[in-house]
């Protein structure tokens, strides 16, 4: 009898921990599971072990196998890698095939992105921008800027981009004095989830859209982005385009959305 209550508070937790986990794969599937794995816990380890961080290896394995001054080749190294050795938040192929379409059929001159990372997308983005095009990166996370930078140079698409150092919603309100901005052609959002709609409006607000700029928009359905999405889609401000995809890396259902400006409260019927 003295022992029953702590038996049965542990089966109650047991229970209840089960229960969590089955509704998360119910929800993520045993892709993000096995993601939130390898990030947690198996990324942490190998780091101490190896004493360097995966960004490093990513840059390191993209210095050893492709070929300084081809951004193609810098793409497929880390694809290679990050799809065989370690998992990483980049764009991937498959978006970023769906991405190069976005950006051939619009050619912008000036883009802007949120969140570089490893600088994947920004090289994908700056070898498809015309002779004075322009990629302006923002990065809040000072080791990620300095690989991304590094990896703008391998590629050799240093002159296109500049890499801004800091949080999107200090930086976008400095775009037109600091860094001679008028409106913007492209605008990729790709930093944390829940930043998406804040600096939609920062970006409205700011004057940086104009009738015409696309914003393309990553992870609106995994990890998702539920209030960009129902903003966006039902605005009359945005023409929206959703393009179906897979997850970087894994088989679990991702996807892009295009919002493409139309001017505050646009009328104008598509
Ligand atoms: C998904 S990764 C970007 C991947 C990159 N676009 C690619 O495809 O290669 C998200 C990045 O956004 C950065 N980030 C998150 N919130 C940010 C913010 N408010 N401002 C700037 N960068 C941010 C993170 O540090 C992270 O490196």
């Amino acid at each position: 009898m003295l022992g029953a209550p702590p038996l049965l508070l542990a089966a109650a937790s047991l229970g209840i921990a089960l229960l969590a986990f089955l509704l998360l794969l119910r929800h993520w599937g045993w892709g993000m599971l096995l993601i939130f794995w390898y990030e947690l816990v198996v990324q942490p380890v190998r780091n101490l072990v190896m004493g360097d961080t995966k960004e490093q290896r990513i840059l390191r394995h993209v210095q050893q196998h492709a070929k300084p001054g081809d951004p193609q080749s810098v793409l497929e190294a880390i694809d290679t890698y990050c799809s065989q050795k370690e998992w990483a938040m980049n764009l991937g192929k498959n978006k970023g095939e769906i991405m190069d379409a976005v950006i051939r059929e619009h050619s912008p001159s000036l883009v802007l992105e949120l969140g570089a990372y490893c600088g994947y997308s920004a090289v994908r983005i700056a070898r498809l921008l015309p002779p004075a095009g322009r990629l302006l990166t923002m990065e809040i996370n000072p080791d990620y800027s300095a690989i991304t930078q590094q990896m703008l140079d391998f590629a050799g698409v240093q002159d296109k981009v500049t890499v801004l150092l800091g949080a999107s919603h200090d930086l976008i309100p400095q775009l037109k004095k600091k860094y001679d901005v008028d409106t913007l052609d492209m605008v990729f959002l790709d930093h944390w989830k829940d930043r998406y709609l804040p600096d939609t409006h920062l970006l409205e607000e700011c004057g940086l859209l104009r009738k015409g700029t696309v914003l393309l928009a990553d992870n609106v359905i995994v990890p998702g982005t539920p209030d960009f999405l129902a903003y966006v889609r039902g605005s009359s401000s945005f023409e929206c385009t959703h393009y179906s995809s897979y997850l970087e890396y894994l088989k679990v259902v991702d996807g892009l959305e295009k919002a493409v400006y139309k001017g505050q409260g646009s009328t104008e019927q598509s």
